[in-house]
């Protein structure tokens, strides 16, 4: 096995013997069932990873995770996540979380194929329909990269705000807020859009 495989599984028992070493109790505690405040939708990308980024534990954010966090209404998957998290879990807060430097995003603003992927990217290349005059009017490149970050994170708070899940929480008056947030991979910085 190479070195970067043996790696994981030593950092994990190093991690428990840590945990252990603070709490005896740790494991066990967790095992007992979960309560986050969180539900998040988050991109599938490596250097993103919503625990690390918030410093947030085991147990206190529930995610899904995908190419350029997206909340898609046929979706299966993310539509049973979501009903879990707010239903059952009722978590106060849901939150799309996008990055700059997004590859799903980039590849979506491209003429290239990808293949499969681009039937996924579609969604990307709707909310640039939407906002079709806003993204002609940058004139830079990167600029308009990173707009476009922007504007899929508010539109899929909006996808998310749309769904049946949502709408009856709504009704229930238990419903979590959502918000919108973007991660900067080059400072680190996680910034809200305020979109709530
Ligand atoms: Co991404």
């Amino acid at each position: 096995m190479t070195d970067s495989y043996k790696r994981l599984f030593e950092n994990n028992r190093k991690w428990v013997e840590t945990k252990l070493n603070e709490d005896k109790e740790y494991f066990h505690r967790l095992s007992q069932g979960q309560k986050p405040d969180f539900f998040l939708i988050g991109c599938s990308d490596s250097r993103v990873s919503p625990n690390i980024i918030t410093g947030a534990g085991p147990g206190e954010l529930f995610i899904h995770r995908n190419i350029a966090n997206l909340a898609v209404h046929t979706d299966l998957n993310f539509l049973s996540a979501l009903q879990y998290a707010v239903e059952v879990l009722q978590v106060k807060h849901v939150v799309v979380k996008g990055h700059y430097y997004c590859g799903g995003v980039r590849a979506a603003l491209s003429d290239d194929h990808h293949g499969l992927i681009d039937n996924w990217l579609v969604n990307i290349r709707d909310v640039m329909r939407l906002h079709k005059n806003e993204l002609e009017s940058i004139t830079g490149d990167e600029e308009r990269f990173r707009r476009l970050v922007e504007l899929n994170v508010i539109e899929q708070v909006n996808n998310v705000k749309a769904t049946s899940v949502m709408q009856n929480a709504m009704q229930n008056e238990n419903d979590p807020q959502v918000h919108g947030w973007v991660y900067d991979l080059n400072e680190g910085l996680l910034k809200d859009l305020e979109v709530s």
